[in-house]
């Protein structure tokens, strides 16, 4: 033994430099992201959540993540929190578009790089964050309101039920859709009441909306499948059938939203891709190498009818 130890004494420093070359990129120091999020107020945003956690897990990423519960003034207290911390850079899927400037321009001050994720801000300075990636929420409203046009030959009294009040999506989709259906003046919203994007408060307000307008209607366009489904209860609970007595339009396309599709209580979803992950990260690394990013960059979503929603079932990811 004794022999066999000072034989191998001389070759100890040259296996410790093997073992240092082979040995992974532990020694890299982890990317630190902040993530702040809306909160958990659909099945789109628990997709879209899981989305960022595991794809950092994957990338091995030590993320801070923060839920905001609706609340706008969690959000920017986490931004905050985030610069405090000194993370490697910041990402925000803003609950509403207006007052980032301060917080904004204290992330630029502390050399933070911040990503716009799924929703955009409104901002005087575009330099105040380095890029956006989301989904085009104007397109989706005008291929709500060109299927709807279609399927119903320009005709019919819309009850909308708009998303969160301020945020882009809600914002976007309400405008675009009022101009697709603009050009036929016999499809008409007669009234548009705010959700919050919540499965609980589209069933509340399609309840105080068939109280207000009895039968008077004859389509629902919600701005997303949670309000959809909970509209859903209510025209049951009143003894109508959706899909058949009211034509329901949605958009997300979150697994639930699609069998609802295939089941023929949801006429029509248009899809709103939540998997942003790996093109939240791709961009955060990019930036961090100090290489250049697209400025602005769209999912391209399609759209869900009878056609097509029992085929795509077995492989929707969300
Ligand atoms: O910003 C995307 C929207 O936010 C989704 O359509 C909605 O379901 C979510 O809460």
């Amino acid at each position: 033994m004794k022999l066999l130890t000072s034989l191998c004494r001389p070759l100890w420093p040259c296996v410790v430099l093997a073992l240092l070359a082979f040995a992974p990129a532990a020694s890299a120091k982890a990317l630190k992201v902040g993530f702040a999020q809306t909160g958990a107020e659909s099945g789109w945003r628990t997709a879209n959540t899981d989305s960022m956690k595991s794809e950092a897990v994957a990338r091995g990423i030590d993320l801070k993540f923060a839920d905001a519960q609706g609340k706008p003034e969690n959000q920017i207290r986490a931004v905050r929190s985030f610069i405090a911390q000194g993370v490697d850079a910041i990402i925000i899927a803003p609950i509403v578009t207006t007052g980032w400037e301060p917080v904004l321009r204290e992330a630029k001050q502390a050399k933070i790089p911040v990503i716009v994720m799924d929703r955009a801000v409104q901002v005087s300075d575009e330099s105040l964050y380095a890029c956006f990636i989301g989904s085009d929420f104007a397109e989706e409203g005008r291929m709500a309101a060109d299927w709807l046009a279609k399927y119903t030959g320009g005709k019919g009294r819309i009850l909308e039920l708009q998303g969160t009040t301020g945020s882009d999506p809600a914002n976007e989709r309400r405008r675009a859709f009022a101009e697709g259906i603009a050009k036929y003046p016999d499809l008409k919203v007669i009234d548009s009441q705010s959700g919050d994007f919540q499965r609980q408060q589209g069933k509340e307000v399609m309840e105080a909306l068939l109280k207000k307008h009895g039968r008077d209607f004859d389509i629902v366009y919600s701005h997303n499948d949670d309000m959809a489904l909970g509209a859903i209860q209510a025209i049951e609970a009143a003894g109508l059938k959706p899909g058949k007595d009211v034509i329901i339009v949605s958009i997300d396309a979150i697994k639930e939203g699609v069998t609802a599709v295939a089941d023929g209580k949801i006429n029509c979803v248009v899809e709103c891709n939540p998997l942003f992950g790996p093109k939240a990260y791709d961009a955060v690394a990019k930036i961090v190498a100090g290489q250049p990013v697209p400025r602005k960059q769209y999912n391209k979503d399609g759209l869900f009818d009878a056609t097509n929603a029992a085929a795509a079932l077995p492989t929707r990811q969300y």
